[in-house]
């Protein structure tokens, strides 16, 4: 049996109990600011101004934690089309959408509910996600969903393009941080998975949560946020909504490049809240370490006056600590701190 929200929240006037957050975790009735964030221009990163963009990558990840890149490569027409056809398959009849619906978080390509993270929640998030692994292409292919027929094609090319542009990016951090280019290849970013989130429609913004406060517990994500608002950041104890800027890309710094960089830049704390007017899918697609992938300050970032921050450990270990915590960032990045004497 599916069980999405999107199966059964469109009549609804208000949200079942087990969606209500508790009081200190709500959004509320705030209006939340709306601001863009850091914008990177990666047409410039081509040009004269490589050293100022790589400059204003470096400074965004420092502050922020993010940044939304503009004129990346990827075509607008593409990005429409990603989000259409993914769209057309939350659409599809629960029978079809059956057959990719599961609980089995060790499934490859899987249709759930909620949060991926906890098993037995008490309190559920107001989204239904698809998730499945990208690339290589020609081993993913025939992972992904069957149906809409245009699926794997188009979400096939979209998932090409973008890892292409987030190689661009890498190697300019790589560069700003002073590591050989490919540092950040192998099997630091082995894993890449897309993951489409679909935020129905909500009749109770102020009460329910989209996902929880979470840092991204990999080494980036890039998040098309489909044009409709709904992702916060936290950036010192305020959180604000970031403006979906035509066809931006947000760019956001994982847990795992913030304790490779030994804090030169850093992951930021986000979540996402709902609304009462439109749906919101939002397609992610995130940057993995294998299972087995040691993290640990890279060695050439690290000195006598610069000592490690935190300790090495494979990165299965740093996700069982994520889920012991919750998923909570917090709670995973004190794990991994060395105890400094
Ligand atoms: C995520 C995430 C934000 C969004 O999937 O990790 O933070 O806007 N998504 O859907
Ligand atoms: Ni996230």
């Amino acid at each position: 049996m599916v069980k999405l929200i999107s199966s059964w929240c469109k009549d609804v006037q208000s949200i079942p109990k087990n969606y209500v957050q508790p009081p200190d975790l709500r959004p509320g009735e705030l209006i939340f600011p709306v601001k863009s964030g850091p914008v990177v221009d990666l047409s410039k990163a081509l040009g004269q101004d490589r050293a100022g963009t790589i400059q204003q990558i470096m400074q965004a990840g420092q502050e922020f934690g993010f940044f939304q890149v503009i004129n990346h490569g990827v075509s607008g027409s593409l990005m429409q089309d990603a989000k259409s056809v993914l769209k057309e398959f939350f659409d599809m009849p629960d029978e079809v959408k059956s057959s990719v619906f599961t609980p089995d978080a060790s499934k490859k390509c899987r249709l759930y509910s909620s949060s991926a993270i906890y098993l037995n929640e008490e309190i559920l998030y107001w989204r239904d996600n698809l998730t499945h692994p990208c690339h290589p292409l020609e081993d993913c292919v025939q992972l992904m969903p069957g149906k809409p027929t245009r699926y794997r094609e188009v979400v096939g090319t979209y998932s090409v393009e973008v890892r292409k542009m987030i190689m661009r990016i890498l190697d300019l951090i790589c560069e700003g941080l002073g590591l050989e280019l490919g540092y950040f290849g192998g099997d630091l970013s082995k894993f890449e998975l897309l993951g489409t989130n679909l935020y129905p429609r909500c009749p109770e913004p102020s009460l329910a949560l989209g996902t929880q406060i979470h840092c991204d517990p990999n080494l980036v994500s890039i998040l098309n946020q489909g044009g409709v608002s709904g992702l916060q950041v936290c950036k010192d104890g305020e959180w604000f909504l970031v403006e979906p800027i035509p066809n931006a890309f947000m760019f956001l710094i994982g847990c795992q490049l913030q304790i490779i960089t030994n804090d030169k830049i850093r992951g930021v704390e986000h979540r996402v809240v709902t609304n009462s007017k439109e749906d919101r899918i939002s397609i992610g697609y995130f940057v993995l370490p294998t299972y087995e992938c040691v993290i640990e300050p890279a060695k050439a970032l690290v000195s006598t006056c610069n000592p490690p921050l935190y300790k090495t450990l494979q990165y299965t270990d740093i996700l069982k600590a994520y889920a012991e915590k919750n998923g909570s960032h917090r709670g995973m990045m004190e794990s991994h701190k060395l105890q400094v004497e």
